[in-house]
């Protein structure tokens, strides 16, 4: 299975991604839980990438293609979430693919509305050891404040705050939306909406898939 998960934040590709690494076996790649994992290692990667993060912007080009020729070393299937996000890396990508006689399955566009993103982003809480994500509002977890699995504290993100997540909203419109074009014009983009309960996304992720892309009835 080779997906790219392409939308806006807080449109659930994240929550999405987990449900289909853990039913299909496909790595879950998210450019967000590894940028923030080099700032908690305190890597020259996670320092670079700090400022862009805390204003919202995106990290430049060169930082995530590097970290993703890496990342994808020795990967067979792959659910990329949150990259390509530029023209640049979504060409760069290209390349990477054709270098390994990877094909795509398919370019999955999550839609959903400016103020349902917000809501979902301001009552969100996350793990920070694993990127598992809840939702005060649709998705809590059992106890307030921590995780179900690991039983270790829940924090909430700082590009959270809604001055930062008006500006990641601004950036997917003007730099990420190009993208649905781009892979219109392959043929490779299917959309579903974000705005369905959780695993009504999922089932309608799983109906977009190829036959071949290697899932599986459950
Ligand atoms: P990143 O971590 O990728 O953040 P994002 O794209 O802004 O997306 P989010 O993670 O906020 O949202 P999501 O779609 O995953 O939603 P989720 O499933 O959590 O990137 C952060 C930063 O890193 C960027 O701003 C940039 O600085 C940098 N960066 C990352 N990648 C980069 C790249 N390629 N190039 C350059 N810079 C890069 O869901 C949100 C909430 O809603 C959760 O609480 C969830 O429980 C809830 N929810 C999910 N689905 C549903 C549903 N169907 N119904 C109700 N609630 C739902
Ligand atoms: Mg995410």
């Amino acid at each position: 299975m080779r997906l790219i998960f392409l939308g806006p934040p807080g449109a659930g590709k994240g929550t999405q991604a987990r449900i289909l690494e853990q039913r299909f076996g496909a790595r879950q790649i998210s450019t967000g839980d590894i940028l923030r994992q080099h700032r908690e290692k305190k890597t020259d990667l996670g320092a670079a990438a700090q400022e862009y993060m805390d204003r919202g912007e995106l990290v430049p080009d060169e930082l995530i293609i590097k970290m993703i020729e890496g990342e994808l070393q020795g990967a067979q299937g792959f659910i990329m979430d949150g990259f390509p996000r530029t023209l640049p890396q979504a060409q760069a990508f290209d390349r990477l693919l054709s270098q390994n006689h990877w094909v795509l399955d398919c370019v999955v566009l999550f839609s959903a509305d400016r103020d349902t993103l917000i809501g979902r982003l301001s009552s969100r809480w996350t793990n920070p050891r694993n990127g598992r994500t809840y939702n005060t509002q649709s998705n809590p977890p059992r106890v307030p404040g921590i995780d179900d699995d690991d039983g270790g504290p829940l924090v909430q993100r700082e590009d959270d705050k809604p001055q930062t997540v008006g500006n990641r909203l601004g950036v997917f419109e003007a730099q990420t939306k190009p993208l649905i074009d781009y892979y219109r014009n392959q043929g490779k983009l299917t959309e579903v909406n974000g705005l369905l309960p959780v695993d009504q996304v999922t089932a309608a992720i799983v109906r977009t898939l190829p036959p071949a892309s290697g899932q599986q009835a459950s």
